[in-house]
């Protein structure tokens, strides 16, 4: 499945459309074709801000369109320039509920230059669902869009 939706992702950043427009039809990819994407969105950098702006998403409007740094799974991963794979949300303790529906989530942070400018957020409806499959391609995705950023 990741090995026939990376062509379409390099096609789409090859595409002649403003980066916004790019990332809202990778995160439309990838919640029409992965079955355990339910919710898929790009947070950024807020300026010099210590928090994460919501950019691009395909999945039901949130809230949440301002995380702080620290905050949630997202504003974890703003900190620790890490993966974090949460295979269980009613686990965690410093999680942002968005959506009663939400089982699980997977942020994968975005390097540009070598440095944390945003990530990558998916919520599944589905429990424990994500693998390293998932992080690899996720890792593909994000070294993508930051060749438009
Ligand atoms: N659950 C996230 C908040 C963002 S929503 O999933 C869209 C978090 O804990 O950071």
């Amino acid at each position: 499945m990741f090995d026939a939706l990376r062509p379409q992702v390099s096609s789409i950043i090859d595409s002649n459309k403003t980066p916004d427009a790019k990332m809202l039809d990778i995160c439309e990819l990838l919640k029409a074709n992965v079955p355990h994407y339910d919710w898929v969105g790009f947070y950024f950098k807020n300026g010099d801000k210590r928090e994460l702006k919501l950019g691009s998403y395909a999945g039901a409007p949130t809230d949440h369109t301002i995380i702080p740094f620290g905050k949630g799974i997202c504003g974890q991963v703003a900190e620790s320039n890490e993966n974090f794979v949460v295979p269980d949300v009613q686990a965690q303790d410093n999680y942002i509920a968005c959506s009663i529906t939400v089982k699980a989530e997977i942020v994968v942070p975005l390097f540009l230059n070598g440095e944390n400018i945003g990530q990558i957020d998916i919520d599944s409806n589905t429990p424990d669902p994500f693998t390293e499959a998932d992080e690899t391609f996720l890792e593909f995705v994000n070294f993508e869009v930051a060749k438009i950023l």
